[in-house]
């Protein structure tokens, strides 16, 4: 399947948009990215070194990984890693561009794609421009093994819309009781749409794994006592200066801080992720088509 997704990649580089379209069109191959969402409830709690940081680790093992930028509040990549994304979705709405062309290279082969304005405008495009749009993330599913999508904190409609349409949410909490208390807000606001959804829990900068342990099993007991719904556990990262050090520095812990606690613990969590992901070898959600469908399903839904 690799081999055959870096030929499509080597094909594609140098083409226009009609014959993206004819690769798109072939159906030979049914590869399927897996989407994951990476959500809070409270901002601040480490989503964004989160999805860089296991999307490297991720890579380093041989996946293919694109991490798409929808926290439309704070220049937020761009910062954290001095990566600069020239080009968003919006670029390929509006000025005629194909998805290749608005990528943007990140450390170890990791790619990154703004998602611009957000859904706010996503809801305003005909249904042409919705085509053309779906048709061109669709060819993501070609390319890549992993979509990790990177959202604003909080609940709205924005937010949920990516976190009710992904196949695996990744919900991250510190074990500070605000925290805590918003995860819980969210938990209650997917369970009252789906109360099947899996959420894997990381429980970000615990003193201890027993702390991390304490706040996940709190959080896991009220979840399933008041709103019937189960959680997985993925796992935790302690509170590391490594992190904030490497943040200062603009790159990611992993390269920087290789030794680190923080850098240890995203490898379990990424190994974790994999195992998972091989057990549920169905390509659960089916891709970026069925990922929109959803998520258009779910737009102005209560
Ligand atoms: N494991 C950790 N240990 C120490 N500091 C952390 C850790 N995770 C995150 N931080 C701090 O929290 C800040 C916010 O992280 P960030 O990934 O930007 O959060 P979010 O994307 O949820 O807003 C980082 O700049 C860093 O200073
Ligand atoms: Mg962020």
């Amino acid at each position: 399947m690799r081999d055959q997704a870096e030929r499509l990649r080597e094909k594609i580089e140098n083409i226009k948009m009609k014959q993206l379209e004819l690769v798109n069109n072939d159906e030979q191959s049914q590869k399927h990215a897996k989407i994951l969402t990476v959500t809070s409830g409270k901002g601040g709690v480490g989503k964004t070194n989160i999805s860089v940081n296991i999307a490297i680790a991720l890579s380093q093992m041989g996946q293919k990984v694109i991490i798409l930028d929808v926290d439309f509040g704070l220049a937020n990549i761009d910062v954290l890693f001095g990566i600069f994304t020239k080009n968003s979705l919006v670029d390929i709405i509006h000025n005629d561009k194909n998805i290749l062309e608005v990528l943007t290279d990140g450390p170890n082969g990791v790619k990154f794609l703004s998602g611009g304005s957000g859904v706010e405008d996503l809801i305003k495009l005909d249904r042409f421009q919705l085509e053309r749009l779906i048709k061109n993330l669709a060819l993501l599913d070609k390319l890549y093994d992993f979509i990790i999508i990177d959202t604003g904190a909080g609940l709205s409609e924005n937010v949920m819309s990516f976190v009710m349409a992904a196949d695996d949410v990744i919900l991250i909490t510190t074990p500070e009781p605000t925290a805590i208390t918003d995860a819980y807000a969210l938990i209650k606001t997917v369970s009252n749409r789906d109360k099947h959804k899996d959420i894997k829990v990381i429980i970000n900068r615990a003193e201890t794994s027993k702390e991390a342990d304490d706040v996940y099993n709190k959080l896991s007991m009220v979840s399933e006592k008041f709103l019937s719904l189960k959680l997985t556990k993925l796992g935790f990262i302690l509170n590391d200066d490594s992190v904030v050090k490497a943040v200062k520095l603009q790159e990611p812990f992993f390269l920087s801080y290789p030794k680190s606690e923080a850098t240890k613990q995203i490898k379990t969590l990424a190994e974790r992720l994999m195992q998972v992901e091989e057990i549920m070898e169905d390509n659960r959600g089916k891709g970026v088509k069925a990922f929109f469908n959803r998520m258009i399903g779910y737009w102005g839904k209560e």
